[in-house]
């Protein structure tokens, strides 16, 4: 199960779950993309896979129990062996000065960004729809613990998450559930473009680029990669994990300004 598998990162992890372990693809999106979901959908057939996506906005809690319902009505039981969150629906604002956050668009940003990963949690242990050993996965950035003007109620939305991580991966891990966090850095998607506009997109890859250790952005294949990776028996004792695939972006902050000419 994907949310916002028509687009960027869930669209390339869709694909990469039908290819390894080889799951069918369930996920909901709002229609925005529709050249890109029946690309996926297309894709993971040719996978041998099924593929069904519900256009919806699946960040209310009504939605993700309606959604889910909907989900064990047609699969039954036990269907989701793996839950992505990869909804991205934020604001970029600075908080206090020039145009000054609005109190909606912070709601909004916190029940796409953070809130709906435990109503969906919530909605899917309520229909019973998680397989034995099942995984849920939650999406994050390094800008939780930086500052990149503009992004103040995204960093604390994403802040919200980790902390619904770690504690729903003690509630569920006597369960025989996994609940992780994988973060990792700028990946070029529309969601990436709307944050820090179209114009500047060269100019932020190249600062970027340069301020990463391993010198370049990362690609939503690698990301749909390292998902599969997440989805193997191999990553079966990752718990409450929050898993760095930033290419050393997190760590180098300090070594870029005190060494910028190395940059
Ligand atoms: N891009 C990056 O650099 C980056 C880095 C680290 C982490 N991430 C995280 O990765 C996740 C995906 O981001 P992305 O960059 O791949 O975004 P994206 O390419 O813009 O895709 C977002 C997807 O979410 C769907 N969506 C948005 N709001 C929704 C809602 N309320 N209900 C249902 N579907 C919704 C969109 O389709 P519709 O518009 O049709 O709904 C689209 O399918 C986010 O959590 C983001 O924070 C991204």
């Amino acid at each position: 199960m994907v949310l916002g598998a028509s687009s960027g990162t869930g669209a390339a992890v869709g694909r990469a779950l039908a290819l390894s372990p080889g799951l069918h693809v369930y996920g909901a999106h709002r229609g925005n993309h529709p050249q890109g979901a029946a690309a996926l959908v297309d894709e993971v057939r040719g996978a041998g896979r099924r593929c069904h996506l519900d256009v919806a906005d699946a960040a209310p809690a009504e939605q993700a129990d309606m959604l889910c319902a909907a989900l064990r009505e047609r699969e039954g039981p036990g269907a989701v062996r793996f839950f992505v969150h990869s909804i991205a629906n934020a604001s970029v604002s600075r908080l206090a000065i020039e145009r000054e956050v609005h109190p909606k668009q912070v709601h909004k940003t916190f029940d796409s960004m953070a809130h709906s990963f435990v109503w969906w949690t919530q909605a899917l242990l309520r229909h019973e729809l998680l397989a034995p050993g099942a995984r849920l996965l939650a999406l994050s950035n390094p800008m939780v613990g930086q500052v990149l003007r503009g992004t103040a109620v995204i960093a604390a939305s994403k802040a919200a998450l980790h902390v619904y991580v770690r504690h729903l991966a003690a509630e569920l891990g006597p369960l025989g559930y996994r609940v992780n966090t994988l973060t990792f850095g700028a990946v070029m998607t529309n969601a990436l473009r709307t944050t820090i506009g179209s114009d500047d997109a060269p100019r932020f890859q190249r600062a970027v680029s340069r301020a990463v250790p391993a010198r370049r952005l990362a690609t939503v294949e690698e990301v749909g990669r390292v998902v599969s990776f997440l989805a193997s028996d191999a990553a079966d004792f990752f718990n409450g994990a929050d898993i760095d695939f930033t290419g050393g972006e997190t760590s180098a902050l300090l070594d870029r300004i005190v060494f910028p000419e190395d940059s």
